[in-house]
């Protein structure tokens, strides 16, 4: 049994990992979130009542706050995954990406070391501080290459910048205090209780209303898409059996271009929605091409072959069966989406940095 401190655990990937902590493991969960736009306790009512969870709302950049919490609850991971996560909001305000993203990792490395620094040798031993990245402080890949855990960094957003910069603070706290840190970067992760503004879940809650389905530029870049439960169960692989300093790459060998997911969800909705918006015959006909996103990486691929042959990790949804459970999973739970969209997003425009 371990007392693992998650950050950013009211968010979407953040949610699903407690729920599998709790739900599989006998691990203790402390959920650590200020509660932005984008962290929404109701992601994880399911567990909520759990002895072995509890929350708590703090933000990463406070120092003497995270130290406290820290020594009271005497984590043996800390599984960071708070951040700024959407590319368009860091084009239009990229302050608050630089200030979470950055400042808060740099801090909550600083409570980390002081407090790693004082347990004993064996607790020593055990204890991993696992920071969750992303795959676009790769940048952009061309048609064949795939990225691997030594493919050079080559962010093009400021989100990926900071991901990027937050990487390399990681590193250096290994390298220099001997923190014992794990680090993964994982491609595009979808599935239940995904904020609306991302491409996946928009799309499902603009066509259910008979709105534009916004892509950008051509519809043509690339994505790996990862169920999202899937890549939980690879984190937990990776702060369990993962290899001290070392980098793991996941993804879900799933590439598709924007427009062909954008076309499944059309398809499936198709089925699934009997009585359509008025004036709709197909959900395809709303597709609509919009303003390219400024800096807009063209293509992105993951090599996982580390993570499969290591540590035996292999994702268990395929696309098919993983877009069809989000698009029903959105269906039913619209309570869920009228409630996480509290006023200050409306599904409008994001990114044009006007
Ligand atoms: P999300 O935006 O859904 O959730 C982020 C959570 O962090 C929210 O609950 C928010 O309240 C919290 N948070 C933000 N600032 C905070 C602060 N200063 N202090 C404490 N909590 C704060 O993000 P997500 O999609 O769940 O991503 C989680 C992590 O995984 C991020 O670090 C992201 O970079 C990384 N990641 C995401 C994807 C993806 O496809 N979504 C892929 C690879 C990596
Ligand atoms: O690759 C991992 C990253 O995936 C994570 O690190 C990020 O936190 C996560 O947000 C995601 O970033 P993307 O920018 O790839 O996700 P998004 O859903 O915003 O966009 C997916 C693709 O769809 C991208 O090529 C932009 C495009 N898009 C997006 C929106 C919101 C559209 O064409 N139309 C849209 O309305």
């Amino acid at each position: 049994m371990k007392n693992i401190l998650v950050t950013g655990g009211a968010g979407f990937i953040g949610s699903a990992l407690i729920r599998f902590l709790i739900n599989n493991t006998s691990d203790c969960v402390l959920n650590l979130d200020k509660l932005t736009y984008a962290g929404n306790l109701e992601s994880l009512q399911a567990i909520e009542n759990n002895d072995r969870y509890s929350f708590v709302k703090a933000d990463i950049r406070d120092y003497e706050r995270v130290e406290s919490l820290i020594h009271d609850f005497q984590p043996d991971f800390i599984m960071h995954l708070a951040a700024e996560s959407h590319v368009d909001r860091s084009i239009d305000g990229p302050a608050e990406f630089i200030s979470t993203n950055i400042v808060g990792t740099y801090t909550l490395l600083e409570c980390a070391r002081n407090y790693y620094q004082a347990l004993s040798n064996e607790r020593k031993s055990k204890f991993r501080f696992h920071h969750i990245s992303t795959d676009e402080v790769y940048g952009d890949l061309d048609e064949d290459s795939k990225f691997r855990e030594d493919s050079p960094y080559d962010p093009s957003s400021p989100y990926s910048a900071s991901k990027a910069s937050a990487d390399h603070l990681v590193r250096a706290w290994q390298k220099t205090y001997g923190l014992p840190i794990l680090l993964t970067n994982c491609s595009n992760n979808y599935g239940p209780y995904h904020f609306p503004e991302k491409l996946i879940p928009l799309m499902i809650l603009n066509a259910m209303e008979g709105k534009p389905l916004p892509l950008y530029g051509d519809g043509k870049q690339v994505r790996d898409w990862l169920y999202v439960d899937d890549h939980v169960r690879a984190l937990y692989q990776v702060v369990i059996n993962g290899k001290v300093g070392e980098t793991y790459n996941i993804g879900g060998s799933s590439e598709k271009q924007n427009i062909e997911v954008v076309r499944v969800i059309c398809d499936h909705l198709n089925k699934l929605i009997e009585k359509k918006p008025s004036g709709i015959e197909d959900f395809n006909d709303l597709i609509t091409f919009v303003q390219d996103r400024p800096g807009h990486d063209k293509r992105y691929a993951i090599d996982s072959s580390k993570i499969n042959n290591e540590l035996g990790w292999q994702p268990a949804e395929s696309f098919d069966s993983g877009i069809k459970k989000t698009v029903e999973w959105y269906l039913k739970n619209q309570d869920w989406c009228n409630r996480v969209l509290d006023g200050s997003y409306q599904k409008q425009r994001l990114g044009l940095n006007e």
